[in-house]
């Protein structure tokens, strides 16, 4: 693996001021390795996504969310399931991203995909529809490990951290993965 720094922008799925799925992304901050910058880029401003929007130019939140994206070697989501799929506000800011064809600035970055939900599905069905639109977009979902953390109410504390041993495993694991990942693309 090589000792230069890897960008890693992370997306969270949840408007949620007390989100279990920010609390996998400040997880994340602390159990990265240290080749692994981990910076968050906010989908709260976004507007809602429109081709007419996008044809008469890009809003300055537009601009500046993709090229928060632009910089990055690698991307990180945790998202929560809704309805069995992801969060309506994750793929809008997935679509303002990934647009318009040919000026994705997602294409070819690895995607480590992480997820916490109070029920004991732990986002599985909602992952899968996102590595499904990832691959659409032309990223690199990382194969594994899978990140569900499941009955997330037993699994952080009162401060919103991660206290699961088996989870805090995983989450090191995938982001050392997607570390690897980003060498193996990149060379
Ligand atoms: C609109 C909505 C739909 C949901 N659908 C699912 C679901 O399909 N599967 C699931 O496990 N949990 C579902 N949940 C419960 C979430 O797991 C729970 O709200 C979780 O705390 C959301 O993540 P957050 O804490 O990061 O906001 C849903 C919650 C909402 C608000």
């Amino acid at each position: 693996m090589s000792e230069r720094r890897i960008e890693v922008a992370a997306l969270i799925g949840s408007l949620r001021r007390n989100s279990y799925n920010r609390g996998l992304l400040r997880s994340a901050m602390l159990l990265r390795p240290d080749s692994i910058h981990l910076y968050e880029v906010t989908i709260h401003d976004l507007p809602y996504f429109s081709e007419d929007i996008e044809q008469r130019g890009n809003p300055a939140v537009v601009r500046d969310f993709r090229a928060q994206l632009d910089r990055a070697d690698a991307v990180l989501i945790c998202t929560p399931e809704y309805s069995y799929s992801i969060p309506g506000v994750l793929k809008n800011a997935l679509d303002w991203a990934a647009r318009p064809t040919g000026r994705s600035v997602l294409r070819g970055k690895p995607l480590a995909i992480m997820g916490a939900a109070v029920g004991r599905s732990g986002t599985m069905r909602g992952q899968l529809h996102l590595r499904q639109i990832a691959t659409a977009i032309g990223m690199v979902p990382v194969p594994e490990p899978e990140v569900y953390v499941t009955f997330a109410a037993d699994k952080f504390n009162q401060l919103g951290e991660l206290t699961d041993q088996t989870s805090r495993q995983l989450v090191e694991e995938l982001l050392h993965n997607l570390a690897a990942w980003v060498d193996l693309l990149q060379d």
